[in-house]
């Protein structure tokens, strides 16, 4: 049985992206679902938020935001073949398991289970609920689903696979942050650039709250569900009423004598913005307002299984039938709440905030997402139309774009530098004077590794003045304009110690090759470079030795710096605890610590655990690099930070090195201060530090000398197929 959904749901993609071949082999599998074809790979599809798998007999596609339609077995047989809103599998291998105890469940479609919904009793509203939307037995503590549905509030992406995030614009409690205090208070933390794009929040006012005998009122919030393509879907506000009770034990409940405890309620109203049921976006469902209700009664003997009851309400559209689709994403949404409930740790981390610590700690989600949204508008259907090479465009240009957003934003934060749209329009809030000292400019990139190139491209579209070279050149660099292409060079980069320890092999070679001399304080971008990974902050800092550039890595194969392949240890987990903020210890480890590796069962393992915890991370090769990346730049006197991209790849982790102390600089020079914050200023040490951590890492090789001619040899052999479609890596 093969499902899929219909193209005009996906998210990415405008009305025009009906033309990419992406979507035309998803309608493939659509519509030709008897003939195995061609399949497309689950990296070319991620960033759709599908994941398609060919199975010799079978396809089957599913939205790998929203595993959790996968919800009650009886449900998938329901699904209607044509016109279905959501992806599902039927297959085995990839499920979860269902958090949900399904015997109970009755087998009847919702609209046969109805019942009022004598909680939410009023005199006027004909609230609903069923005991197919009630799970009990449940063993989470009331604060647990507080923590939860305040995630859930600001991140209803993970219930939907079309929606970005949710922008607090009200908290009657003000913990929660709107976008304008997140850039205040990311500004006022010496991220200074940010304060001149600081627009003023919209005043939405909160929909009146209800009365329901017995529970009381104790918050309210105003929230905005923000889409994934504004193309498809509109922003929408709701809000969210917070009530709570502590009712009596039940007569019936054994452990209603005089000492039990009354039961605690907590109940969430959440109630779209609009008029008619016409304004609904797709993204919700249909309905005048949606409750969840959790009962926790203490008094529930240890033997039972769980003290919590958590059950859906809601109240339709009058005339408005029971349609599949709103049953499955009922039953999805319960399914959502216990599983992400069982996976919430109370760490004391903000409200509403992510459990990573490394997720959006540079910039703002909001920023990026919506520069990400504008981006993917402008370039994204003309660069999968046009894309030459033989790989899936869709992979490599929604990384790119969503690469491109975070650095614009990064930019805008350190130097101040807006994209060219922006340059001559008004919405800033700085005002120039003629006292105001010239603003210092944008300094210039290099993307190093730059591959298809097209990073390079979006970024001298939007304005920002630089450049990148790759070994090889690519097909893709033929469809971009001269202007562009000019800037894309053929290069082999030899590292500077290479080149002076063993200057005669630089004549093998029979393209051009430079040592990294670019312009002081150029930004060095090196995304998925390979064997210039852990070079990039030696780079950096070799650039300028007293005023080390900045630089962003974005690792994904390992080498060791000859450019072999190479597996760094993991770090060495620290003996106390660190006071450092980044929980990532940089000290290595032995050689002799590396997981055992080569069947398939532990490379699983390690897969799954780097992705659930830090430790599992650092163990994994890619986080070891990761790692060593880090304590390089560290060891030679970078401000090292971690952060999590938000970007369609596995490979996601990015390290910023000079940020901080670059914002400083040009913040200093806007205000007329001089720029005196430099490295150590003693460049002669800082070489020396440099060239400390060359040999060391070199000495794997046999010395200096050895790894520079494995440098060179693999060099020689990176430009063979010059032009050809493949690209390595990833
Ligand atoms: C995995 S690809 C990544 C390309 C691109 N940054 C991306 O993310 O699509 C690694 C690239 O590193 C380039 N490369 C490796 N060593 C190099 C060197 N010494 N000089 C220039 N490019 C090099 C290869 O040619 C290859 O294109």
């Amino acid at each position: 049985m093969v499902i899929g959904r219909p193209w005009r749901q996906n998210p990415e993609f405008g009305a025009g992206g009906g033309s990419s071949p992406f979507l035309r082999i998803l309608s493939g599998v659509f519509w030709h679902s008897g003939t195995p074809r061609s399949p497309f790979r689950h990296s070319d599809a991620w960033s759709q938020g599908l994941l398609a798998h060919y199975d010799v007999q079978k396809y089957f596609v599913y939205n790998t935001l929203s595993h959790d339609y996968k919800v009650p077995g009886i449900l998938h047989s329901r699904i209607p073949w044509r016109g279905m809103s959501w992806c599902l599998q039927t297959m085995t291998g990839n499920k979860r398991t269902n958090p949900r105890d399904v015997t109970r469940l009755s087998g009847k479609p919702l609209a046969e289970t109805l019942e009022p919904a004598s909680v939410l009793e009023t005199n006027t509203e004909p609230w609903v609920t069923s005991q197919d939307l009630t799970e009990y037995g449940l063993s989470f503590k009331p604060e647990v689903i507080l923590d939860m549905t305040l995630f859930l509030l600001a991140n209803p992406n993970m219930s939907s696979s079309h929606l970005y995030r949710a922008d607090i614009l009200f908290d009657s409690l003000g913990v929660l942050k709107t976008p304008q205090q997140k850039e205040q208070s990311f500004a006022q933390a010496g991220n200074s650039n940010l304060e001149t794009t600081v627009a003023a929040d919209e005043n939405v006012e909160p929909i009146t709250a209800r009365e329901f005998s017995g529970f009381t009122l104790v918050r309210t919030v105003v929230r905005r569900l923000v889409p994934r393509n504004p193309n498809l879907d509109r922003v929408m506000d709701q809000t969210c009423h917070f009530y709570e009770a502590n009712t009596p034990p039940q007569r019936t409940d054994k452990s209603a004598d005089s000492d039990a405890q009354p039961i605690n309620r907590s109940l969430v109203i959440y109630t779209p913005h609009i008029t008619s049921k016409e304004d609904m976006p797709f993204y919700h469902p249909l309905l005048r307002s949606l409750a969840f209700l959790y009962d926790y009664n203490p008094n529930t003997p240890e033997t039972a299984s769980g003290p919590g009851t958590m059950s859906i309400h809601f109240l339709q559209f009058p005339d408005e039938p029971i349609q599949n689709r709103l049953e499955r994403t009922l039953q999805a949404l319960l399914t959502i709440q216990i599983r992400l409930a069982r996976g919430t740790r109370l760490t004391g981390k903000p409200e509403g905030g992510s459990q990573n610590p490394v997720k959006d700690n540079v910039i703002p989600q909001h920023l990026v997402q919506n520069t990400y949204t504008r981006l993917k508008a402008k370039y994204a259907s003309e660069l999968c139309q046009n894309w030459v090479e033989s790989t899936e465009p869709s992979k490599h240009v929604f990384e790119d774009l969503s690469i491109t957003a975070f650095l614009i934003e990064l930019w805008r934060s350190m130097y101040g530098a807006v994209p060219a749209d922006e340059q001559n329009t008004t919405t800033t809030t700085t005002t120039t004077t003629d006292q105001d000292p010239p603003k210092r400019p944008f300094p210039g990139f290099v993307d190093v590794a730059c591959g298809n190139g097209v990073l390079v491209y979006v970024l001298l579209m939007e304005g920002y003045t630089g450049w990148g070279f790759d070994a090889r050149r690519r097909k893709t660099w033929s469809i971009f304009p001269e202007s562009v292409r000019s800037r894309l060079h053929e290069e082999i980069y030899i590292p500077e110690p290479f080149a002076t320890a063993t200057p005669s092999l630089l004549d093998q070679l029979t393209i051009k090759s430079h040592t990294g001399t670019f312009p002081k304080d150029t930004f060095i971008i090196s995304n998925h470079a390979d064997e210039l990974t852990v070079w990039t902050p030696l780079m950096a800092l070799l650039l300028s030795p007293e005023s080390p550039s900045p630089f962003i890595a974005i690792p994904c194969c390992s080498h060791s710096l000859s450019g072999a392949k190479f597996r760094y240890p993991p770090p060495k987990a620290p003996k106390v605890k660190s006071d450092k903020k980044d929980p990532v210890s940089l000290a290595e480890g032995t050689e002799a610590e590396n997981p055992a590796s080569g069947d398939l069962k532990s490379l699983r393992k390690e897969k799954q655990d780097a992705q659930q915890t830090e430790a599992g991370f650092l163990k994994s090769m890619y986080g070891s690099l990761t790692a060593k990346t880090m304590s390089v730049a560290e060891e030679i006197g970078y401000e090292v930070e971690r952060t999590l991209l938000r970007i369609p790849s596995t490979r996601n982790m990015a390290v910023i090195g000079g940020r901080k102390r670059t914002t400083q600089e040009w913040k200093d020079e806007s205000h007329g201060v001089d720029a005196d914050i430099k490295g150590d200023g003693n460049g002669e040490a800082v070489l020396e530090r440099v060239m400390e951590v060359v040999r060391r890492e070199c000495s794997r090789e046999g010395g200096v000398d050895e790894a520079a001619k494995i440098w060179v040899e693999r060099a020689k052999g990176l430009n063979k197929g010059s032009g050809s479609g493949k690209q390595g890596g990833h």
